[in-house]
This record gives C-alpha cells, sequence and structure tokens, in this order.
C-alpha cells in the first residue's frame, strides 16, 4: 500500500518545478476514503518562497474539503523536511513513507516525525 503511494510520488515527482536546485520532489497523499492528491515541489527565483512536495498535495486535498483527520497516508520521494513534518502533524498523518538518505524505504507516523509538539484545534 505504501509502496503503491510512492510510486505515485516518484511518477508525480517527473512534474516538478526545480530548476535552481534540480531536485525534483514528488508526493502523494492518500485520503481515509481513497482519494489520493499528488503535489510536486515548485520553485522560484526568490528562493524561500519555494514550495515543498508535501504541502503542495496536502494544499489540494484541502482546496478539495479534506481537513485534519481525513487523510491517511502520504508518499515522498524524499526525506521529509523539517517544515513539512510539521505540516504531516497538523494532518495528523498515521503513516508517513519516504525512501530514507539510505534510499531505503522508512515509515513513521507524523508524530513520530515529530515528538513533543503543541496541541492542535479541537
Ligand atoms: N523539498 C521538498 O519538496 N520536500 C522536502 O521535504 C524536502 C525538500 C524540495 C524543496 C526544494 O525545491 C528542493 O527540494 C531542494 O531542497
Amino acid at each position: 500500500m505504501s509502496d503503491e503511494l510512492l510510486a505515485v510520488a516518484d511518477a508525480a515527482a517527473q512534474r516538478a518545478y526545480a530548476p535552481y536546485s534540480e531536485y525534483l520532489v514528488g508526493a502523494a497523499v492518500r485520503a481515509r476514503d481513497g482519494r489520493v492528491f499528488e503535489g510536486v515541489n515548485v520553485e522560484n527565483a526568490a528562493y524561500p518562497l519555494g514550495v515543498c512536495a508535501e504541502k503542495s498535495a496536502l494544499v489540494r486535498a484541502v482546496g478539495e474539503g479534506y481537513r485534519p483527520g481525513d487523510i491517511a497516508a502520504i508518499g515522498i520521494t524524499a526525506s521529509p523536511c523539517g517544515g513539512c513534518r510539521q505540516w504531516l502533524y497538523e494532518f495528523g498523518i498515521e503513516e508517513v513513507t519516504f525512501l530514507n538518505a539510505q534510499g531505503e524505504l522508512a515509515t513513521y507516523s507524523a508524530a513520530e516525525l515529530l515528538p513533543d509538539t503543541w496541541d492542535l484545534p479541537a
């Protein structure tokens, strides 16, 4: 299941817009109802304005009405950055799968990737 999501993320990565880093990242989120949303990183000449693949996938899901608690899993072609870990935590994602620095498939909950964070809205 998580390797399927990673395969979707991997295909999406080809559509990333990353002319500065040339690091193409793809992400695919799966909602509890089975819908899948893909995202890619989108860079900008003003470097800090770039958006990560995880965030662009989650933004698509939210635009379609999905909310924290509605997302079951995400597959990412890279180890999520610190800011994205905070986003994954916001959505309470139980299964976060990515290729780690050793090129191995790793799965954690968002809470494992960002321990001791603050409370979210009820
Ligand atoms: N990147 C992501 O899309 N997700 C991550 O979690 C790690 C980093 C992107 C941001 C930037 O466009 C490129 O990878 C290099 O850091």
